[in-house]
Formats: structure tokens, sequence, C-alpha cells
């Protein structure tokens, strides 16, 4: 076995009473990818936020290499070789990349570090793992997967010995995950520690080594990852056996509701032509980048276009903005939850209210019973792990912000709802819940779009599928019909 680059012992903290982290251990070994795993609300983030430094632990012990470390804040964790990479990164857009590095340490050594010489280091640490971007790039301008490697760039010119990626993958398309991949590998051979976050099970056996597995705040257990397979991991991470069966139900499919013709926006999408019905999912399936997202969004009224026309029941309609989507029963779950679809600063009660004013409301005032009800069923029949519907929604663990912005929508009087990528970042069992959910939002008559990077959940779940390629429809298909084979043909 390795050494332990990292030990994390008997680690608890809670937060105002709730558990989130009970007697956790944890290690690391050195020059490997350490995968951890377990459900949405397990307390990973929070556990790795322990060893960033961005949360302090009530109690327990952390050893780096053997010796005892005290991490009271970002600082100290970096001192001691530590590096998180956020799923939000952390980045100034309109700075260069290499000023992004170097942010912050303008001295280093209590000496003035230079342009030439910060240019100079990040340069040569982006040619090192063939990153393929240049210091004096905008850091706006690159696409997300070369932000993520700046942030890695900016880990290791610290001389982090420890990496933390939490969900790295989730927004990158299948290239992207290639490239972050060979990185890795670069990475552990020149002796830095991985820690790897992820609910992508394929993925785990692809990169990982060791795989520790999480389940409400506890340690589950730890394995060289020879010794697990998906079964085994997934019966421990929810105490029970999932299988990956889609519950899509038969339903009656009615007439057409929305129709998009032509659609166009320069450079961004075009020509594009399709239509749902009641009860109907449309699968919208493509890599990242193909422009689904933004061909929803300029139906929903939140992007602008240049040409083409949308039609609901068969009448042409001008929606100019999301609240006029809205008025029209168009919903649309974004995939940025950040962006568009959850106030991190309400709670679970208000995020809900606020998107469902006519239920919750009596001659223009809220009715808090009814507000409560509608929240508790909700947070029932999603299985949204929180203490209350008066929690935050920022204090959820990202997978339950997920539910909550599809809550939002889900008990609304709509005739069009629009998911983008509904399950990224859902664990295993959380991911059946909502597929079963979007079965019972169809059987009620709604016309369904379904914009999903898994291949398994869009064959799974639609009733017809349409794939898009660099901001075209390159094919209509019968989901009965459909492949993975197929489908990965044409986005390409
Ligand atoms: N700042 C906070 N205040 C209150 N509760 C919190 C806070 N941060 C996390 N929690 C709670 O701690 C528990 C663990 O959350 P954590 O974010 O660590 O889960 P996770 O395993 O990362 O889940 P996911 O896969 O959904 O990201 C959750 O119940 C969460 O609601
Ligand atoms: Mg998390």
């Amino acid at each position: 076995m390795p050494e332990k680059a990292l030990e994390m012992k008997n680690i608890s903290k809670s937060f105002m009473g709730v558990h989130a982290l009970r007697d956790v251990s944890f290690n690391a070994y050195r020059g490997k990818v350490n995968v951890l795993i377990g459900e949405n609300g397990a307390g990973k983030s929070t556990l790795m936020k322990v060893l960033s430094g961005a949360h302090t632990m009530d109690s327990g012990e952390i050893y780096i290499d053997g010796k005892l470390v005290d991490i009271k804040d970002p600082t100290s964790a970096m001192e001691s070789g530590v590096a998180m990479i956020y799923q939000e990164l952390n980045l100034c857009s309109d700075m260069t990349a290499k000023d992004n590095v170097f942010l912050g340490r303008e001295k280093v050594n209590g000496l003035l570090v230079d342009e030439k010489e910060c240019e100079r280091k990040t340069l040569e640490l982006i040619k090192e793992y063939e990153m393929g971007f240049h210091p004096n790039d905008k850091v706006g301008d690159l696409p997300l997967a070369k932000q993520q490697m700046l942030e890695i760039v900016k880990a290791i010119s610290k001389d982090a010995k420890i990496v933390v990626m939490d969900e790295p993958t989730s927004s990158l398309t299948v290239d992207e995950v290639e490239h972050l991949f060979r990185i890795i590998k670069k990475l552990n051979a020149n002796d830095v520690t991985i820690i790897y976050i992820s609910h992508r099970m394929e993925e785990l056996f692809e990169i990982g080594d060791y795989i520790t597995v999480m389940r409400d705040g506890e340690l589950v257990g730890e394995w060289p990852i020879e010794e697990v397979t998906k079964d085994s991991l997934v019966a421990s991470m929810v105490g029970r056996e999932i299988k990956d069966i889609f519950p899509k139900q038969q339903v009656p499919i009615g007439s057409t509701v929305l129709e998009v013709k032509n659609l166009t926006k320069e450079g961004v999408f075009r020509d594009v032509s399709f239509s749902v019905k009641s009860g109907e999912i449309l699968g919208m399936s493509g890599l990242v980048g193909a422009g689904r997202t933004e061909v929803c969004m300029s139906i929903f009224g939140a992007l602008s276009r240049d040409g083409g026309d949308v039609y609901l029941k068969g009448e042409r309609v001008d929606i100019k903005s999301p609240a006029d989507a809205m008025k029209k029963k168009i919903a649309y779950l974004s995939e940025d939850r950040k962006l568009m679809g959850i106030s991190l600063m309400n709670t679970i009660r208000d995020n809900i209210s606020l998107s469902n004013m006519e239920q919750v409301s009596k001659n223009g005032f809220m009715v808090k019973a009814k507000e409560e009800e509608l929240s508790n069923n909700a947070v029932k029949m999603l299985s949204i792990k929180t203490p209350s519907i008066y929690q935050l929604v920022g204090n959820l663990s990202g997978g339950n912000q997920q539910k909550v912005a599809l809550a939002k929508w889900i008990e609304r009087d709509i005739d069009v709802l629009i998911l983008d990528e509904p399950t990224r970042g859902v664990d295993v069992g959380a991911k059946q819940e909502i597929h079963s959910l979007i079965g019972e939002i169809a059987k009620q008559g709604i016309a369904i779009i379904l914009i999903s990077s898994e291949l398994p959940e869009i064959l799974g779940m639609s009733d017809r599928i349409i794939v898009m390629h660099e901001g075209e429809v390159k094919a209509e298909i019968n989901a009965e019909e459909a492949t993975q084979e197929s489908i990965m043909s044409y986005s390409v």
C-alpha cells in the first residue's frame, strides 16, 4: 500500500444542531486518485471544506505526511499544501490567466513578483500539463474546461500536494473529461495526491485508485478500486439496491403544445425547428456546447434571437422575457442553479412560494398554512434532505439544491416544462426519484423538453429525440429506434 499523504481522523462537524459529519475518518494515498462518494447530503463537500479551511471542525485531527496540522482557514490549508477546486470556480473573469494565478501573491518570499516571471512560470505549467491556453488569455474568454485547468495551475503554482476536486466533470464534454484525466494522471506522476468527488459511477472506475463511501455524515468504508463493483458501491451508498431502470410511463400523447420554426441566432444556433405535444417528453441530445441551452433560453425569453417563430397551441407568440414566458405557462429549470434556478439566500419555503404565488396566496396575501403545505409536500415528494422547510437553500448540499429548483416548478399550473440537465449533480437514488417525477408531470398532460448529456437518461425517458450539433438539429429519432450509437453518430 502506498503511503498516506493525508489522514483525517474522527472528524465531526455540525451546523446548528445538524450533524453533517460524525466521527469520519478519511485517508488519501500519495500520488493516487482518492475518490469520495455518497448520496446528496452525505457530507462529502463538508469534509473537504474542513480540509481546505473553509469550515472549522468541531473535533478531530488532520495529519499531512504523518504530521499533525492545524487548519484554521484557507491560508493555513494552503500552507499545509492543500488546494480545493470548487464547482463554482474562483476566478476573476476579466483578468488574464497569469494574473489570476498570482492574484494576492504579488509578493512571494518578500520579493515583488514581476510580470515576466509570472508569465514564464504560468506558461511553464500550462506546457508541462499540455493544457492548451496562454498565460495572457483573458479568463472570461476561456471555455469552462480551461478555466478549471487554470485552477489546477493556480493550485500547483502554490505547491499544493493535495488537490481536491469537487464534481469536476459535471459540465465537461467527453473530450474535456479525457483531457482532465490525462492532467490528473500527470499530477499523480508528479506525486500530487488527488481527492475526487463525483456522482458519475462510470468515471470512478476509469480514474480512481481508492474509494471511500460516506452515508449520512458517516464513513461507510474504504477500498482499493479493484475490490468494488458498481453494484456494491451503490448498495453501500444508499443502503439498498438500485438498478438502472427508467420508470418511463406510457402516457397518452395529445396535440401539439409548443412548436418552434427556424429559430436562429447568429453564431449560436441556426434554423432550429421542432415541436412537442401534450404528455410527450422530447429529449434534446448533443454534446455540451451544441446550443441546446441557448435554444431553450431563447424560447423562454431569456436570450434574444435573430429570427424564427414560437407557436403555443397553434398561435404565434412573442415572448420577450422569462416573466412573459411564465405567464404563458412555460417553465424552465435551468442547468445553472445559481443563475436562474433558485435563490440561495432564501429558505426552501420562500423559494417554492415565490414561484407559486397563485397557489399560496389569497386576495393578494400569502397564506402561511398553504405555503407550508406546498413546501412540505415538495420536500416529501422529492426526499429533499433538510431539517425543515425553513432551511436556507444555500445551506443544502448541491444535489438537494437541485431538487429544490425542480420543486419550484412541479406544483405549478404549466403547459410546457423545459428541463435543462435536471439530474446533474444528483445521486443515484435521487436520480430515480426525479425520473419518476418527470413521468408524473408528463402524465398530467404537460409537454416536456428534456435536455440531457447523459445518453441513458435521454434514451430511457424520451418519446422522441432530437440531436443537436454545433447549433443545428442533425436528426430527429423516435425513441424506439434510437440507440446510444445512433445518437452519438449525429452528435459529433
Ligand atoms: N453551511 C451550512 N449550514 C447548514 N447546514 C449545512 C451547511 N453546509 C452543509 N450543510 C448540511 O450538511 C450536510 C452535508 O452536506 P454536504 O454539502 O457536505 O453534502 P454532499 O455530500 O457534498 O452532497 P452533494 O452530493 O449533494 O453535493 C447536508 O445535510 C447539508 O444540508
Ligand atoms: Mg457536495
